[in-house]
């Protein structure tokens, strides 16, 4: 055959890469593997097989960790910790660093184990995980160099659990342990059952580049493990796994008081416009869905396809389908390897089995393999459509307009990622902010970096893991010094006639009668003050509608946010005698001088909390924008109430959000009070509503209700366990005191902004 020949038929020919040395490195620990603890490598206890998919051989036995493994764990981690976290940032920025070069020097050795361990395909092991795990180290150790600068006053959380999927097994124990690290953490890591292996040779670059005993330990093991390092005596959990799971360990951890982040699953759109460029597109397609099988948290597995285009879209890509080579994962190549477990292949073909659409497949060989496979005539209801498959599998459907794009790309309970191709900057440009996806891509897929932040809106889970954002879950969010609750005074005497007057609910720009028909008095060190509705979930459910529909302030520009605050201040000023009259009565020691100068603050901060660009090493160019949440919903605290209102409004207003605001329950006049100076500033309606009623009884409603991105709770009542527990249900974002009552207001500015945003990071081409 000439090389014309082979130029025409495109024949290739197996390159597979050799596994001696990994199978060398196996069989130098008899290919029976204990837990990595204190720096120790322990003895193997009771055993599993981790099993090579692509062709069924045992590799090693690993030992199943128990709830003493695990508690043995923590406790060399907590030992380390002191130290550690003392440890200057330059130590911990060299060790950092030897790990990057320990991991670069041994990356063969690292790919083929990935390779045998879960399937993939060697070129991804070696370009993409393994190439990738040694940047996040050598990124992070930078992040350690300039703690000092840049987080002078952070403090660590202490112990870190970290839990591991199966699909990049060392590329996330890379995206958890390093900034842990960095920012002065010890973990212990639990790596998923199917794919200990690179953890544990892990364990020896961890001995090579100096990492004193202690501050990383590997414990293996199954759920069951996994649950141990739940329950221990863990500052933080991170998690990376099934959104199941990670709801199940969001009502674990509620109320411990623990730091959680949870990078769940996705079912990314994949946008392509008319005017895309469609090779490119298709071609983007192979990346989004049939990298490493499908198998990716991220995957662009709903393809959105403009109805003009759809045919020739589908059928160009029908044609590169067929071109896919799927085969043994260690032949250089190979596009797409096995999948990782016989158990998974069962359950894609599960869900295949199930669709109503039309399956188009490439071909696979015999085993635990699948092919390519593209699902057409689809409905966006389709399960197909909704539910994450994480396989090779691809649903398409198609859409009209630009409207219906975004529309159909959002819906979904997840927002993890999404990619728009359009050659019309304007298209492209417009719709990156409307996707509601933790990361945009415009004109490629699948693009991370250690330096740009990942992570979920919605269901696909909440914290970022890399860039400055990512750093901020290694880091104890500070607050103030524990405060004195307030005196709550009582009585039995209806308020005087001349101050009869009930104070209603504040929703949707109106006052509202209570639902219930109930109202209480209030009282202060002279008796009753007045009497204020008692908020039922009604009334909770009308507020949230009504913030929900005042979206418009969201899209507002960061100079009105500022004017309407400054608006409220100067009103607020302007009453200030009426307002101190009533803090007064209601027995709260408060300023107004005090509160506005709070809503000066945030006013100022409205158009400040700029995103940024990234330093990101491929061309192109990384944008991470700071999104509002959506509808905060806030327990007010008791201690200086009108103080305590403002910041919460003034933060949650200043970055584009709306507000359902539970009023304090000592002072709940303070916030009824406010109404008047709300309608005098402009404050559009639905944008701020306020409720007065018992914390308790609202708290679970509040959480559990699907149209609430987020619930903050700064109350005195012991509410942040139903908070978060209620929270699993749709995996919102909660921001709870633990009834610790600290000083809220003295937290650092950066932790409000940081908790009344999102980062969405958008990749864009750029010229460099
Ligand atoms: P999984 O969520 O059960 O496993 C992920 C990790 O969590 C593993 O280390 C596992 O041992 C651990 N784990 C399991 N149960 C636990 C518990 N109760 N407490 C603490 N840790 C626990 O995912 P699984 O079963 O391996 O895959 C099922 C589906 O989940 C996949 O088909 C896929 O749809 C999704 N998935 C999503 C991932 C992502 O990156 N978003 C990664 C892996 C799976």
């Amino acid at each position: 055959m000439s090389v014309a020949d082979i130029f025409e038929t495109m024949e290739w020919g197996p390159a597979p890469e050799s596994r001696a040395e990994a199978d060398a490195w196996l069989d130098s620990h008899g290919r029976r593997f204990g837990h990595y603890i204190g720096g120790k490598r322990l003895a193997a206890g009771e055993t599993f097989a981790t099993v090579n998919p692509a062709t069924g051989e045992t590799l090693a036995e690993i030992t199943q960790g128990t709830a003493e493994d695990v508690a043995q764990a923590v406790k060399a981690a907590r030992k380390a910790h002191g130290s550690w976290a003392k440890s200057s940032d330059h130590d911990r920025a060299r060790v950092l660093y030897a790990i990057a070069r320990g991991l670069q020097k041994h990356a063969r050795l690292f790919a083929v184990l990935e390779v045998l361990d879960t399937g993939k395909p060697i070129r991804e092991a070696r370009d993409i995980d393994v190439a990738q795990a040694a940047r996040h180290f050598y990124h992070h150790a930078g992040h350690a160099e300039l703690r000092g600068e840049t987080h002078p006053d952070a403090e660590p959380w202490g112990v870190c659990g970290q839990i591991v999927p199966w699909n990049f097994p060392l590329l996330m124990l890379a995206w958890k342990v390093a900034p842990a690290l960095a920012m002065g953490n010890t973990v212990v890591l639990k790596p998923a059952e199917w794919t200990p292996l690179t953890a544990l040779a892990f364990a020896e670059i961890c001995d090579g580049a100096g990492v004193p005993p202690g501050v990383v330990n590997i414990v293996t093991g199954d759920g069951a493990t996994g649950a141990a390092l739940v329950s221990a005596e863990i500052d933080k959990l991170a998690f990376t796994g099934s959104t199941e799971v990670g709801r199940l360990l969001r009502r674990e951890t509620a109320g411990r008081g623990i730091g959680l982040t949870l990078e769940l699953g996705g079912k990314s759109p994949y946008l392509v416009f008319e005017d895309a460029d469609i090779d490119g597109a298709v071609e983007g397609l192979v990346d989004a869905i049939w990298f490493n099988g499908g198998q990716v948290c991220c995957a662009g597995s709903r393809l959105l396809v403009q109805e003009g285009i759809a045919e020739d879209v589908t059928a160009r890509l029908r044609a590169r389908m067929a071109r896919i080579r799927v085969g043994n994962p260690l032949d250089k190549s190979v596009d797409m390897g096995a999948l990782v477990h016989t158990e998974q292949k069962a359950r894609i073909e599960a869900i295949l089995e199930r669709t109503t659409g039309k399956i188009h497949r490439g071909a696979a060989p015999d085993g635990c393999y699948l092919p390519p496979v593209l699902v057409t005539d689809l409905h966006s209801a389709d399960p197909l459509m909704q539910e994450e498959v994480f396989g090779p599998v691809l649903a398409m459907t198609t859409f009209r307009t630009p409207a219906e794009a975004v529309q159909l790309a959002n819906d979904t309970t997840y927002g993890l990622a999404a990619s728009i191709w359009s050659q019309d900057i304007d298209v492209a440009l417009d719709t990156a902010p409307k996707i509601d996806a933790g990361v945009v891509w415009v004109n490629g897929t699948n693009m991370l970096d250690a330096a740009a932040p990942f992570g979920g809106l919605k269901e696909s889970g909440f914290g970022r893991e890399g860039g400055t954002a990512g750093l901020a879950a290694y880091l104890r969010p500070g607050t103030g010094a524990p405060l004195k609750a307030p005196k709550v005074y009582a009585g039995d005497a209806a308020p005087s006639a001349e101050i009869d007057r009930t104070a209603k609910l504040y929703i949707g720009g109106k006052q509202a009668r209570p639902d219930g028909g109930y109202t209480r008095t209030v009282f202060g060190p002279k008796g009753a003050v007045g009497d204020v509705g008692i908020a039922n979930r009604k009334d909770l459910r009308n507020a949230v509608e009504a913030a929900r529909g005042a979206t418009g302030w969201s899209r507002s520009t960061g100079h009105l946010r500022a004017q309407i605050l400054y608006y409220i201040a100067e009103n607020l000023c302007a009453r200030a005698s009426e307002f101190e009259a009533r803090l007064a009565a209601q027995g709260a020691k408060d300023r107004v001088e005090t509160a506005t100068r709070h809503l000066f603050r945030w006013a100022a901060w409205a158009d400040k909390h700029d995103g940024r660009t990234l330093g990101v090493p491929m061309g192109g160019l990384a944008l991470a924008l700071n999104r509002p949440i959506g509808v905060i919903g806030a327990f007010a605290a008791e201690e200086t109430p009108l103080t305590a209102l403002a910041q919460v409004l003034g933060a949650a207003l200043a970055t584009g959000n709306r507000l359902v605001l539970v009023a304090p329950e000592s002072a709940p006049l303070t916030a009824t009070d406010l109404y008047q100076v709300l309608d005098t500033s402009d404050v559009p309606s639905g944008v701020v509503n306020i409720l007065t009623g018992a914390h308790g009884d609202l708290a679970a409603e509040m959480a559990g209700h699907l149209g609430v991105d987020a619930v903050w709770s700064f109350s005195s009542a012991d509410i942040s366990a139903t908070i978060e527990a209620g929270a699993a249900a749709d995996l919102k974002r909660t921001w709870v005191n633990n009834g610790t009552g600290r000083d809220w207001l003295a937290t650092d500015g950066t932790v409000w902004l940081a908790q009344s945003t999102e980062v969405q990071t958008i990749w864009v081409p750029f010229g460099l």
